[in-house]
């Protein structure tokens, strides 16, 4: 049985620590945290059933553990997932991969030389929703994909270390590569405003798929949550609400039909906006995170690349990147009429 340790045990890292502890397939050893404060939250629930460590180091060098999850603050995942892949361990990092493709691909060039396997938690793939949203896409039931409309906002968790897109619209980004199998991307614009923090606490991101668009708001300061997905075929159309406890997900059939005009002597046709049944299709009880983990367990067990390995993580934080340099240039410059 793979044997697993967890590094960072601040506010992401006890829900990985839960679903670890809840995985019987894993052997979970260790839990390692800089701060004894957060040590000392993680003993009240696993007492003696885990080991504690301040020492990250011990922890990767130690030759028992097969796996190691980084769950500690994204600037930080590079550095400590550089040290356990050189250690020989394979590694589970948190959303996004790193903060710099560049050191992403070094990562996985560490992998590859090592034989190492990278899963990043791409959590929202392993979603019920997510992949009943994917059956229906591959059934062509929404027929072809004109745009991704997503939002995500909420009234805190203001970070410093990655601006709101890289925290919250790295989701949607991760969702649209796996439901459109890593679609090719053709332009990346974006605008942000920075308040009550270094980096931008509001983003707008629109990409220009080869097939489709995409438009992401990222928002730390909102006063309502949303966590909301419009995708619109050519056929239907669905809205994924993860807010919504009843109907997270309602396939619309509505959209428009192309009439042909009788007796024109062309191949005219008019627009007709068609409006049917919305349906709510049922979703499994899962929970994503413990999928995500079992995910990457199953695929070191198997020897098979997890699906959301470095290259998926390369291809989404490759946007992210783009999109930063879009908002540290500010765009087109707009031309005020005298
Ligand atoms: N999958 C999701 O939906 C989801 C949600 C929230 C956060 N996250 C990700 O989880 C990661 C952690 O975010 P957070 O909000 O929990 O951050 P956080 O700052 O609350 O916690 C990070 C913890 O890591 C510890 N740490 C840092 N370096 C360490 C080291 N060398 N050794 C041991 N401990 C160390 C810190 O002491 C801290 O307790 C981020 O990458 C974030 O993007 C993912």
């Amino acid at each position: 049985m793979l044997k697993v340790a967890l590094i960072g045990y601040g506010y992401w890292g006890p829900n990985v620590a839960k679903q670890l502890y809840k995985n019987k397939n894993y052997i979970f050893d260790i839990i390692c945290d800089l701060k004894e404060n957060r040590l000392e939250k993680a003993k009240e629930l696993y007492a003696n059933s885990l080991k504690y460590t301040t020492n990250y180091l011990s922890v990767i060098k130690d030759p028992e553990i097969d796996l190691i999850a980084l769950a500690v603050e994204t600037r930080n995942h590079y550095k400590l997932a550089k040290e356990a892949l050189l250690a020989g361990k394979n590694i589970y990092v948190e959303k996004p991969f790193t903060d710099d493709v560049k050191q992403a691909e070094e990562l996985k060039k560490i992998a590859l030389e090592k034989g190492l396997y990278i899963h990043v938690d791409h959590i929202m793939v392993y979603h019920p929703a997510i992949k009943k949203i994917k059956e229906i896409m591959s059934s062509g039931d929404l027929g072809d994909v004109l745009y991704f409309s997503c939002y995500r906002q909420n009234l805190g968790n203001v970070k410093n270390d990655v601006n709101a897109m890289w925290d919250l619209s790295v989701h949607d980004l991760s969702i649209i590569d796996y439901l459109t199998d890593g679609e090719n991307v053709k332009y990346v614009k974006a605008v942000g405003e920075k308040a009550y923090s270094t980096k931008e606490s509001i983003t707008f991101l629109s990409v220009q798929y080869e097939t489709f668009i995409a438009n992401m708001t990222a928002n730390w300061i909102s006063p309502i949550k949303e966590r909301k997905i419009i995708i619109a075929g050519t056929r239907k159309m669905l809205v994924y609400d993860d807010v919504d406890v009843i109907n997270k997900l309602i396939i619309y059939d509505k959209g428009f039909d192309k009439m042909p005009i009788k007796d024109m002597e062309y191949d005219e046709f008019v627009v007709k906006s068609r409006i049917g049944d919305a349906v709510i299709p049922k979703l499994e009880q899962e929970d994503a995170l413990y999928n995500s983990l079992d995910h990457i367990r199953k695929c070191i067990e198997e020897k098979r690349e997890s699906q959301t390995n470095a290259d998926a993580a390369i291809r989404v934080i490759r946007i992210l990147e783009l999109a930063n340099q879009d908002i540290g240039e500010g765009g087109m410059k707009f031309q005020l009429r005298n």
